[in-house]
């Protein structure tokens, strides 16, 4: 078990604001027992940037923040946004800025209906839904290409610029599509745009995805407009496996994916550079969630799962499939659910059950290939 694994890694954290002060620490104390368990020694660099930082200095993160993260093998973040600033100014100074420096091209987002989880939708049984939404994660419409003429006037206009380019594109298809052929599931890859209406960027979009699937004529494809795709997720959500779409369409469509396998406390996401020039960035996909923030409620699980990913892309494999496998183990149980999946756990029972599971479990070396990124 010691021999490939027996590295220590240094992981920049980065809890932000709200909920993510509570699912951050309790994921970082099922992550040490991981550690512990599977004789990888972690080293947990955090920082405080945030809403609170910017209150105090003026600004989300300090000016060297790119340089310190940079030599770090992974970043945990848990969300950012507060109520008396505008998001833009947060997001646009922390989240953003991070994913564009470091490349992170690939915004990978699973969603699983859990064995254990009800789903909203009552003819969805448990386990029949597993899909991962590739999301194009650096240009598309959060270029920040635009700008105000006669700003807070009367007559203001705003232009907001989406940027599309052939190798963005192509390689964030390309990238669904060996996703795809690893995951082997249905082999499926469904690309979603609005070229109908949209007759520049995602008619390049749509023109690329058709270059790019004639390379692989195993997997099956499907277009969808992004209007209809919401039906389609929401009529027959097992029949998507690996879903390729525009940032915006990405993010979206990773929230209702979020709520159909049961809860957005769930749901994982890996800001991956899968090129490995830099830093890859693991967060949940929900936000600070001011309603329920400061009540010790908050589901950890999703900021857990995204260290899943985090262990799969540091190729730790009997890591990650020990934490995901005690994870699964917890939710098919069915009991000690925080309040989202019908509980009424807080975050820490969460966190002990998980840590007690981990303290039990059988580690089996098992090198097999990651499963999702
Ligand atoms: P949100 O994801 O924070 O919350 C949406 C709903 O989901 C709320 O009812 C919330 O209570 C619930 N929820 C979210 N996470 C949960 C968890 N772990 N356990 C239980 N319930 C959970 O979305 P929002 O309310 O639109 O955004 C709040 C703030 O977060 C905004 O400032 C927004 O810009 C920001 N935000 C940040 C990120 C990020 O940093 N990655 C992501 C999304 C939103
Ligand atoms: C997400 C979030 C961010 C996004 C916001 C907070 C900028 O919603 O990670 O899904 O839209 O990318
Ligand atoms: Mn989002």
């Amino acid at each position: 078990m010691a021999q490939a694994e027996a590295k220590k890694f240094c992981i920049a954290v980065i809890p932000g604001d709200g909920i993510g002060n509570e699912v951050v620490p309790a994921a970082l104390a099922v992550l040490e027992q991981v550690g512990r368990k599977c004789e990888i020694q972690f080293e947990f660099r955090t920082y405080d940037w945030g809403s609170e930082y910017y209150l105090k200095c003026g600004r989300m993160m300090p000016a060297e923040a790119l340089d310190l993260l940079r030599s770090a093998d992974a970043i945990l973040l848990g969300a950012i946004g507060h109520v008396e600033i505008q998001d833009n100014i947060t997001l646009n100074g922390l989240l953003l800025p991070i994913r564009r420096a470091f490349d992170q091209f690939v915004n990978l987002r699973p969603a699983i209906l859990f064995p254990g989880v009800k789903s909203p939708l009552m003819r969805s049984q448990s386990g029949t839904v597993d899909m991962v939404i590739v999301r194009e994660n650096t240009e598309g419409e959060y270029a920040q290409v635009g700008g105000f003429v006669h700003h807070h006037d009367v007559n203001e206009v705003a232009v907001q610029t989406s940027v599309f380019t052939r190798n963005g594109v192509e390689r964030v298809i390309r990238f669904a599509f060996e996703l795809a052929m690893r995951r082997k599931r249905q082999g499926r890859v469904t690309s979603i745009t609005k070229s109908n209406a949209q007759a520049f960027g995602m008619v390049l979009w749509d023109r690329v995805f058709e270059d790019v699937r004639s390379e692989y004529p195993q997997i099956q494809t499907e277009s969808l407009l992004v209007d209809a795709a919401t039906v389609h997720f929401v009529r027959r959500p097992e029949s998507f496996d690996v879903v390729v779409a525009s940032n915006l369409f990405g993010d979206i469509l990773s929230d209702l994916s979020a709520a159909l396998t049961g809860s957005i406390g769930l749901a994982p996401s890996a800001n991956l550079d899968p090129l490995r020039r830099f830093p890859s960035m693991f967060e949940p996909v929900h936000g600070t969630a001011p309603d329920i923030a400061g009540k010790g409620v908050a589901n950890p699980l999703a900021t857990v799962l995204a260290c899943v990913l985090m262990l799969e892309h540091l190729n730790l494999h009997t890591a990650a499939r020990t934490l995901d496998g005690v994870v699964r183990r917890f939710l098919s149980e069915g009991k000690g659910f925080p309040p989202d999946l019908g509980g009424n756990s807080g975050t820490q029972d969460v966190v002990n059950d998980l840590i007690r599971k981990l303290e039990l479990v059988e580690i089996s070396v098992d090198q097999a290939a990651p499963r999702s990124s």
